[in-house]
């Protein structure tokens, strides 16, 4: 099926994991460009193509199929670990543009984001400790340093020399850590330097280029990274990431005018998962959550953290679907929930004595949510339906009751991880 489309945006609904690197790689094959508009390596996509594993943390889920990629302004890039990335899939397999405006994460990110993490003890956000914040902290704050500083050498070390000794005192002064020897200006200065060298040939406009492949009417594919309730503004605050997985975020995250996309595909694991601290209304801390989690491998791809689990969240997927304006839904992992003999869906929250049925805007007042449970038959999935119509029959009435309360379609059910164990509707 041709997507027929501008640009798509393949956008996570719940907290992250739901499947969006196996989405991106099944429609990337009818795609021209696949690009990331937002986060880093804190991302763990995996696609799984005739039977291979392919684990992507910043380089787009489109490499799978050879396409064109593109990394944009929104995200924040430790080149270490794109070039690793890079290395493993051989650097001539590679079409990729990085945008000079996309930021860089320093050594001293990943220890200030370790760091604040200690600091904080129980209130800690669990974060993957890649250094996401502290660099999107730098950004904001305007001493961040770009991928067009770290491909010239001299700018490179006027930006380091600019910001080295006050990153050192506060890792030292403030959080009290012993850096080395290692911690040096120079040696952080020659491994960039060198890194950048390697990097500069992928530099490239990507707005503008993708602006113009829009234009000349290309299928372009935007695959978020983390989701929507990791949002910086519309999460679980503070318990998100530092940047904007929403759909609206994709057009600032590359430089697009505010129509160039056409259609938002919502992707939502048949279940509930988190990794890290925060809210979970509908968190099974049970045997069954611990069968669940074994039976979908919910095993952090970034971190090898156990990923918390749950049942199915429609307030959820209510307020993601607003806040993304989702055009139609990819179910994936319902082949997960075979065998269970009862299933629950959450279809409202107590809160207060009143029920309500979308996501409190005061993320606070989450932690005081309770579920309203509507139960469902078990249903056996062998992974090897063809169509929808193969489909269990309850594991039909499932999908149909999340459609309709949703009142959005869902037009691709997704029954394993290989890219062929893919219903569309
Ligand atoms: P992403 O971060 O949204 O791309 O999701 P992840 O790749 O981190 O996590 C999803 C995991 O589930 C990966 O290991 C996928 O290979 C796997 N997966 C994706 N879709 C399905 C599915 O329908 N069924 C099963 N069993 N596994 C799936
Ligand atoms: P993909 O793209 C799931 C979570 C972390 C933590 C919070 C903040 O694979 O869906 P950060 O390191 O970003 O500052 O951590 O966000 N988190 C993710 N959870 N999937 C992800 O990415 C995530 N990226 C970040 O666990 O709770
Ligand atoms: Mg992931």
């Amino acid at each position: 099926m041709g997507l027929c489309l501008a640009a798509s945006v393949i956008v996570g609904l719940q907290f992250g994991d739901e499947g969006k690197g196996k989405i991106t790689d099944f429609f990337a094959g009818q795609s021209d460009i696949v690009a990331r508009y937002n986060g880093g390596n804190n991302a763990g996509h995996t696609v799984v193509a005739n039977g291979k594993e392919y684990k992507f943390h910043l380089m787009p889920s489109g490499l799978a199929h050879g396409k064109k990629c593109f990394i944009g302004a929104g995200t924040v890039i430790d080149p270490g670990v794109l070039i690793k990335e890079m290395e493993s899939f051989g650097k001539k397999n590679i079409d990729l543009v990085i945008d000079p405006r996309a930021q860089i994460i320093m050594p001293w990110h990943g220890l200030l984001d370790m760091a604040s993490e200690k600091n904080k003890g129980a209130n800690k956000i669990g974060t993957t400790g890649r250094g996401i914040g502290p660099c999107y902290s730098d950004c904001a704050a305007r001493t961040g340093i770009r991928f067009a500083d770290l491909i010239d050498e001299k700018r490179l070390h006027k930006k380091i020399k600019a910001c080295f000794e006050l990153n050192k005192k506060i890792l030292e002064k403030v959080y009290e850590m012993d850096l080395g020897n290692d911690f040096s200006e120079e040696k952080i200065f020659g491994e960039y330097a060198k890194m950048g060298k390697v990097l500069g040939e992928f530099c490239g406009d990507v707005s503008l280029e993708i602006s113009r492949a829009i234009l000349a009417k290309k299928e372009v594919l935007l695959e978020g990274a983390q989701g929507t309730f990791l949002d910086n503004s519309f999460g679980t605050y503070p318990f998100v990431t530092s940047s904007h997985p929403t759909a609206g975020a994709a057009l600032v995250g590359i430089g697009l005018g505010a129509k160039a996309i056409d259609k938002v595909i919502g992707v939502a694991k048949a279940y509930t998962t988190r990794v890290g601290e925060g809210p979970f209304v509908t968190e099974l801390k049970s045997e069954l959550g611990d069968r669940i989690r074994k039976q979908g491998n919910e095993f952090g791809t970034t971190t090898g953290r156990p990923r918390r689990v749950g049942w199915l969240d429609l307030v959820l997927l209510r307020t993601a679907n607003r806040l993304n304006g989702t055009d139609k839904i990819a179910l994936t992992k319902i082949d997960v929930l075979s065998g269970l003999e009862k299933l629950k869906i959450c279809t409202e929250y107590e809160l207060g004595g009143k029920k309500i049925n979308e996501v409190p805007a005061d993320a606070e007042r989450i932690f005081e949510c309770s579920p309203v449970f509507k139960e469902f038959h078990g249903f056996k999935i062998s992974g090897t339906e063809k169509s929808f119509e193969e489909l269990d029959k309850n594991a039909r009435e499932y999908i149909g009751f999340i459609e309709k309360e949703l009142d959005t379609k869902i037009f691709l059910v997704s029954i394993g991880a290989e890219r062929n164990q893919t219903i569309l509707r």
